[in-house]
């Protein structure tokens, strides 16, 4: 028996994987396109190990994926692989669509064309576990109810629509062609091998190197925050004892704005690496332009996966949080080799002429 993985060279992906094969001896065939988010520096542990079978390949290619399932016979597939940066979809959407619509699409028909040549009871067995997006559902009012998994679809950025159309269509193959499929729905995640392009890393490598901690507007939108780990642990139950055709939400309970978020990591560097002069690091905070159409609350009610599969989250977000900084601290050569070449081309067209001092 195997898993097939998509996107396992990315953040959560990669985590999956190592979390996975902590766990288990059954192979993960890993395929990932290697995009400017993708790393093998984040597998690098597993170089050698005869359980993790890495192939650089896009999930729209239907052949290469028709003929790695044909190869490995995988009892069950996680769709992780996406462009997930809303910044990024706001300034190029194209590749959103590309990827995480008309890629998911191929990767769904590869998926069909092979569970149809399966045994009846391997037919069973298998498993389609689409990871998605609290984003897909919209923006919260304050005082608005968290997001439950029978919460409208509304979303608000190129990036959601395009998570939210995959996810449509995940639905479609269940109902029109019986394929076995699971939906999970996250919230914000954090923790190590994040690229720096995302909050919480991107603080922590400019709050090292000495730059401005850029929040958007007025700093105080909500998200809802969970460590890494935990979602892995999530999708790993979800797989196992998951209802076919059923949607899980999967959070922390941890809602904060994001000056909670950086002045709480400025707190954790000040303890464990202070500055040389002295002063805080939240004195690097300053407000800049807003992200149009930016979200300004996500909240998660897991309640159901809590409830139905006994999952629940191991960190808070102050543990995880201390964690995630204790890793970055602990891998600056990883962090160096990531924010080198085209990363800075990045920085400086997301906040180029703003007060970040990045560019
Ligand atoms: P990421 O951007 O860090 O990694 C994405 C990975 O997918 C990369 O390794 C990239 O190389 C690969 N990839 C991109 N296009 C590909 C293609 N066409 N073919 C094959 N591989 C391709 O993303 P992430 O943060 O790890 O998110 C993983 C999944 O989890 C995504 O589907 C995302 O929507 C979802 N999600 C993310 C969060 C979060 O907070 N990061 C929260 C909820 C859900
Ligand atoms: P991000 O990590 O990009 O995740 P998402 O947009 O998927 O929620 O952003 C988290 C929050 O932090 C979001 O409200 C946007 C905000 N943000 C900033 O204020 N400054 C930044 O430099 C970035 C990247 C994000």
């Amino acid at each position: 028996m195997a898993i097939f993985v998509t996107g396992g060279a990315g953040f959560i992906g990669s985590n999956f994987v190592l979390d996975w094969l902590a766990q288990s001896d059954e192979p993960v065939v890993n395929l990932d396109a290697l995009t400017y988010a993708g790393n093998p520096e984040n597998l690098a542990s597993l170089e050698g190990d005869g359980r993790h079978v890495f192939v650089k390949g896009d999930i729209g290619d239907f052949d290469l994926v028709i003929d790695l399932l044909a190869r490995h016979r995988p009892r069950a597939l996680v769709h992780f692989a996406a462009e997930s940066h809303v910044d990024r979809s706001i300034h190029g959407p194209e590749d959103f669509i590309q990827t995480n619509i008309v890629g998911s699409f191929r990767l769904l028909e590869a998926a069909r064309a092979y569970w149809g040549g399966l045994t009846a009871g391997d037919r069973e067995g298998f498993r389609f576990l689409q990871v998605s997006t609290d984003e897909v559902y919209g923006t919260l009012a304050a005082d608005a109810p968290a997001f439950s998994e029978t919460s409208r679809y509304e979303p608000n950025s190129p990036y959601s629509a395009s998570k939210a159309a995959s996810d449509h269509l995940v639905r479609a193959y269940r109902h029109t062609y019986g394929l076995p499929v699971l939906t999970t729905n996250c919230s914000n995640n954090y923790g190590p091998y994040q690229f720096p392009e995302k909050l919480i890393p991107l603080c922590m490598h400019h709050a090292l190197a000495g730059q401005s901690l850029p929040l958007y507007g007025d700093g105080l939108h909500i998200r809802d925050w969970l460590y890494v780990g935990d979602h892995c642990s999530a999708i790993r139950r979800v797989l196992e004892a998951g209802t076919v055709g059923e949607v899980y939400n999967i959070g922390g309970w941890s809602e904060k704005t994001n000056r909670e978020v950086v002045t709480t990591l400025c707190s954790i560097l000040d303890e464990l690496c202070p500055r040389n002069d002295g002063r805080a690091y939240a004195e690097q905070i300053v407000l800049v332009r807003d992200r149009p159409g930016h979200d300004r609350r996500y909240a998660i009610d897991a309640s159901r996966i809590e409830r139905e599969l006994s999952w629940r989250p191991a960190e808070t977000f102050a543990t995880g949080l201390r964690r995630t900084v204790h890793w970055y601290l602990e891998h600056r050569q990883w962090l160096r080799n990531v924010t080198s070449g085209a990363y800075r081309h990045w920085l400086a067209q997301q906040y180029g002429g703003c007060a970040c001092g990045c560019s």
